[in-house]
This record gives C-alpha cells, structure tokens and sequence, in this order.
C-alpha cells in the first residue's frame, strides 16, 4: 500500500493515475478507522479506480483542546485495517501538521449560507472553519473526481456541500448512511474512549432517536423535543446538549411542520467526558 506524507509527492502520484485516465475517490478521516469509514472506502471503490483515504487529526477544528489532545492516533492499525480492503487500490496521505499549515496552524473564515450557525456551529466555537479549511484544502491536494462522507455528521456533509458549490471545486460530495453497532449505536472513533459504563448506555441515544421519529408522525416538533428532553433527564449517564429537529436544507429548527420539507432530529450528548452525536430522518 502507498503511503504519502508530502503533499507534493501525493499530488504528482495522482496526477500520473489520472492521466492514465483512472478516476479518484477521496475518503478524508482523522484515523481511528472503523467498519464506519471501511462502509465509505467500500462505496467509493465501487464507484472510482483508485481511492485515496487522508489520516489527518486537524487541529483548527477542535474547540476543545484535551479532546485533540487524547484524539486516538493509530497509524499503523489503520493502515492494516485498510490492507484488509484493497493493498493496491487504495493510497494512504498521512501529512503532518506542517505539510497541511506550514507554520500558520490557522483556519480560514467561511460562510455556509448560514449552515455554520446552527447546532454545532452554536456549540463548538469555529468548528465549520477548521472542517472548511482542512476539507478545502484536502481537496485541492487531492483532486478527486468523487468525495465521501458519513451522515453522521449530518451538518458537516451539508456545509461541505456548500463549500464546493460556493468555491467551485470540481468534485462530487456523495453522503453516506451512518453505520452503526449492532446495538444502534453509531461508529465514531470516540467510541473507543467511552468507559464500559457509558458504552453499555449509549445506544440509549439511538433508541430514544428512533422513538422520537415514530412520535414526529403525529405530533409537533416541540412536542417531540420535550419528550426527548425528559428521557435524559431519568438518564443520569447522559447528558444531553441538544436536541433539535431541523429542515434539512436550512438546517434551522422547525417550527410548524411542512409536508413539502424534509425533517432531521439531530443530537448531541456527553457519555462523562465524551462527546457524541447522532442524528434521524424524520419523513
Ligand atoms: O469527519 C471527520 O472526520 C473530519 O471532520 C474531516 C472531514 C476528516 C475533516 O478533518
């Protein structure tokens, strides 16, 4: 398997399979990998020659520094994990903090339309302008025909969307349904540092998830959120940080419900010191 750690060498390897006339898929990932990102490596080689999987932990995106401090950072299991799927096809980019930033480990100011205001963009201090700047320049190094990211998080495939309409980046963004545990909870490469305790309660969050779409059916938003709200209060394991049903287009909190718009309940919860987050679709 390939392994880049220079983005020049990178960007010359790819240059050569494209004019062979081979086409690129681009999986970006902060390593940690699991059956999660294995589901998109696996989509993107069924739709691209080559696919190229970033393992990077981009510091401008953390709001929090003891999160990008104990981020887990597993190189070698990665590339082992990625063996197992395709030893050829597949090109690992490893930079390191400087190949990416140079000696300027700063973010850029975006605007998403709005996007970047609502739920995590409220709660995790320029978060969208860390994932925008990494994204962007990702995807200038790499070139990709197509790029994929999970619906996990929901918000950061909406907002990516938006970055490579609104700077006219020649790529097509393709979401990928969240893969779960087989106890509902959705693979995130926190997981690992979940303690016994809160990793046996987690899938509450999915559970109550799944209720709370059955309750949208037939009643209000607000209606849906207080329930919600309730639950986690007799949840003394969980915290909960938001919930919020959303339009999926604006992704703005829904007021009264429309049967032309599409529905999302979004949620973000601590497990101790762990953050997780979640998210369904409503209609
Ligand atoms: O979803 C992630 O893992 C990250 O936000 C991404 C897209 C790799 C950018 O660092």
């Amino acid at each position: 398997m390939k392994i880049f750690y220079n983005k020049t060498e990178l960007s010359d390897h790819i240059d050569a399979l494209k004019a062979n006339d081979n086409t690129i898929g681009f999986v970006p990932t902060m390593g940690a990998l699991h059956n999660g990102h294995l589901s998109l490596v696996n989509k993107g080689l069924s739709e691209n020659d080559i696919i190229v999987v970033s393992i990077f932990v981009n510091p401008t995106q953390f709001d929090n520094q003891d999160d990008l401090v104990k981020y887990p950072r597993t190189l070698e299991a990665d590339v082992a994990l990625l063996k197992t799927v395709s030893d050829k096809t597949i090109i690992v980019y490893a930079p390191t903090v400087e190949d990416i930033y140079g000696d300027n480990i700063k973010s850029q100011s975006f605007t998403f339309d709005g996007l970047e205001h609502e739920m995590e963009g409220a709660f995790r201090d320029g978060h969208f302008d860390g994932v925008g700047t990494i994204v962007k320049r990702l995807l200038e190094i790499v070139k990709p025909d197509n790029a994929y990211f999970g619906e996990k998080d929901f918000q950061q495939l909406q907002i990516i969307k938006k970055l490579a309409e609104l700077n006219h980046i020649p790529v097509k963004i393709i979401g990928c349904k969240i893969h779960r545990a087989e106890d509902g909870l959705a693979m995130s490469s926190r997981n690992t540092r979940l303690t016994p305790e809160h990793r046996t309660i987690a899938p509450f969050i999915y559970k109550t998830l799944k209720t709370a779409k059955t309750k949208f059916g037939t009643k209000s938003a607000k209606y849906v959120t207080e329930w919600v709200e309730k639950q986690f209060k007799k949840q003394p394991l969980l915290e909960l940080e938001y919930f919020i049903i959303a339009d999926i287009a604006t992704l703005k909190p829904a007021k009264r419900k429309s049967t032309k718009k599409s529905y999302r309940a979004f949620i973000a919860v601590y497990a101790g010191d762990i953050r997780l987050i979640d998210n369904i679709a409503l209609n």
